[in-house]
């Protein structure tokens, strides 16, 4: 149980924008973006959403009409766009990718449903994803999000000494074929790539305090879906930490909860940040598309 408060509006607070209009989404993470269309954003305009994520981490526009190709135009203006290790990209569009679950499904089982920061167990995870709603259920299947920079700046500097020479073990085994029956194998329509024998052998290690590589501030980097050790500690003693921090990001003052709307497009920074879908529409059918920025080897 934790025990802070945030002073109104400090945490997420908009400054001044002449090129867009931002409306912050909670009083710690996220935040409403108007006043731009993304097919033909200009460059004063860019360098203004730039901004924006840095400030809000997640942001969301409305009202959008995108064909995957201006996704990845305009996902490709923050940079060379990351590789999908797991999922099959489109066939004409191989770094846009589909999440789907049809409304006859026979399982519930939906992809995104662990809270994660996106592909964390790469070399190069992604710094931005950016999730475009083609269609949406009637109700359910929003997508929460958590800022985990400002749950890291709200620890103890006990905390924060203890967690900084640490480094988190990523592993990528969620996706390895054996866990494809009870998991994977009950997503009818993804489209899961056929090599994913490799996953058993992509752990990386990455630090559990980043700094990010615009702002210099840091955040805690780690992905309940793939952080499954700290290096150096047998796991009686890295479980009950991962467990707390796990706990303690994800606690409601630090997330905004997203309720989506067709032509809505959201784009987060997985360096500081957890999201995960809340898989409660089975019997709707849900279609996104997904295209990730890559970044930079945490640090
Ligand atoms: C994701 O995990 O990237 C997708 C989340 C969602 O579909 O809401």
């Amino acid at each position: 149980m934790i025990n802070l408060t945030l002073s109104v509006g400090l945490a997420n607070r908009a400054s001044r924008y002449e090129h867009i209009r931002v409306r912050p989404a909670t009083g710690s993470i996220g935040a409403f973006v108007g006043g731009v269309d993304l097919r033909h954003p200009t460059e004063a305009a860019m360098e203004e959403i730039r901004r924006a994520i840095d400030d809000h981490l997640v942001l969301v526009f409305e009202d959008q009409t995108l064909e995957p190709a201006d996704q990845q135009a305009f996902s490709m203006r923050f940079g060379e766009l990351g590789d999908e290790p797991f999922v099959d990209g489109m066939a004409d569009h191989p770094k846009v990718i589909r999440l789907v679950k049809e409304a006859d499904e026979k399982s519930a089982v939906s992809y995104g449903g662990a809270w994660h920061t996106d592909w964390s167990f790469l070399d190069r995870p992604p710094s931005y994803s950016l999730l475009y709603a083609k269609d949406i259920p009637a109700y359910g299947g929003d997508t929460v999000f958590a800022n985990t920079r400002l749950a890291y700046e709200l620890l103890s500097d006990t905390m924060k000494a203890l967690l900084a020479p640490l480094a988190g073990i990523h592993s990528a085994a969620v996706f390895a074929p054996e866990r494809s029956a009870d998991y994977f194998g009950k997503m009818e329509n993804m489209s899961l790539k056929a090599e994913r024998g490799i996953a058993q052998h992509r752990n990386r290690t990455h630090p559990l305090v980043r700094t990010h590589a615009q702002t210099s501030r840091k955040a805690l980097y780690l992905s309940p879906g793939y952080t499954v050790g700290i290096e150096g500690m047998p796991k009686w003693e890295s479980e009950p930490l991962l467990s707390f921090l796990f706990n303690y990001c994800t606690d409601p003052l630090f997330c905004y909860r997203h309720h989506w709307q067709p032509g809505m497009l959201v784009m987060w920074d997985n360096r500081c940040t957890l999201h995960r879908l809340v898989i409660d529409y089975h019997g709707f059918r849900r279609e996104m598309h997904r295209t990730t920025v890559l970044g930079e080897d945490p640090a």
